[in-house]
């Protein structure tokens, strides 16, 4: 069955990825950025490649009134979404006190309010018609607290709670939520986090593809929690075996300012 799947984040990353595993499913895509030339090439790039229909939003899921606006436009193109993929976001390395709290604010709003609107503006329909699907982006770093980066640890356990509780609210609709929880993963995300003053941490990380691939079909087999890669599955155990203390300072360590 043809559907149409709307992914944010696509420019890049993860997103990106996602959009190619959506796309050799002859899926019509809608991919929504800021970077309105990446996601131009990815379209056109896809279009080619599996003759699909891909239609490109530029927003910034910073300003609070984007997924509203958004969602007008996709109706008066009069295109209905079957499968939502919440995947933009972003992190900032450092303490709370020091980082600057309007971008803070910022991660709030593209990590979590962005992702409750959309949600809350494609999801009835889905349960109307008794069908499709929400495939967020969550993290490891959701199961942990996350000193230096404690907004953005905060922001994905938000998403782990959430999609959780909408996957058994959901329970027998014939609409699924599933939380792609990765490690980390070979993309902007840390030069974005540490801007470009901060060393690169040297860890081995996945590639945004086996990421992406691994959402997908943990998504397509009807998942409520994915997290890929043997090392990254340990990791979240890590929280029910050790003590708190502990936890929290493995992080801190982790995570450390220069
Ligand atoms: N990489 C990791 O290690 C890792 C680990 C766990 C979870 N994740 C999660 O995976 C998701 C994708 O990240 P990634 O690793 O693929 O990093 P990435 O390459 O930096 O991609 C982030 C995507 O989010 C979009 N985005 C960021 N801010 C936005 C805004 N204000 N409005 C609209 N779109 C925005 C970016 O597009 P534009 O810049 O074009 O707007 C880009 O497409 C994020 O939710 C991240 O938290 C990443």
């Amino acid at each position: 069955m043809k559907e149409t799947v709307f992914i944010t984040g696509a420019s890049s990353g993860i997103g990106l990825e996602l959009a190619r595993c959506f796309a050799a499913e002859k899926s019509t895509l809608i991919l929504v950025a800021r970077s309105a030339a990446a996601l131009e090439a990815l379209a056109a790039e896809l279009r080619g490649q599996h003759q699909i229909e891909v239609h490109v939003i530029t927003a910034d899921l910073a300003q609070p009134e984007s997924p509203q606006r958004v969602v007008d436009e996709l109706k008066g193109r009069g295109i209905m979404v079957d499968v939502l993929v919440n995947n933009a976001g972003f992190g900032l390395h450092g303490s709370f006190a020091e980082l600057p709290l309007a971008r803070q604010l910022e991660i709030i709003q593209v990590n979590v309010a962005s992702l409750v609107a959309l949600t809350g503006l494609f999801l009835p329909a889905m349960v109307e018609r008794r069908r499709g699907g929400i495939l967020n982006v969550g993290s490891v770093a959701g199961f942990l607290p996350g000193p230096n980066m404690a907004i953005y640890y905060a922001s994905k356990a938000f998403v782990q709670s959430f999609s959780e509780a909408l996957f058994e609210e959901l329970r027998g609709t014939g609409v699924s939520v599933t939380n792609l929880c990765p490690g980390p993963t070979e993309s902007n995300f840390f030069k974005v986090a540490r801007g470009h003053r901060s060393r690169e941490l040297q860890i081995a990380k996945m590639s945004t593809d086996e990421v992406a691939r691994a959402g997908h079909r943990a998504f397509r087999t009807g998942q409520c929690v994915k997290v890929p890669g043997t090392k990254n599955r340990l990791l979240v155990q890590l929280p029910r075996i050790l003590p708190r203390m502990v936890v929290r300072r493995s992080v801190a360590k982790y995570n450390k300012l220069k």
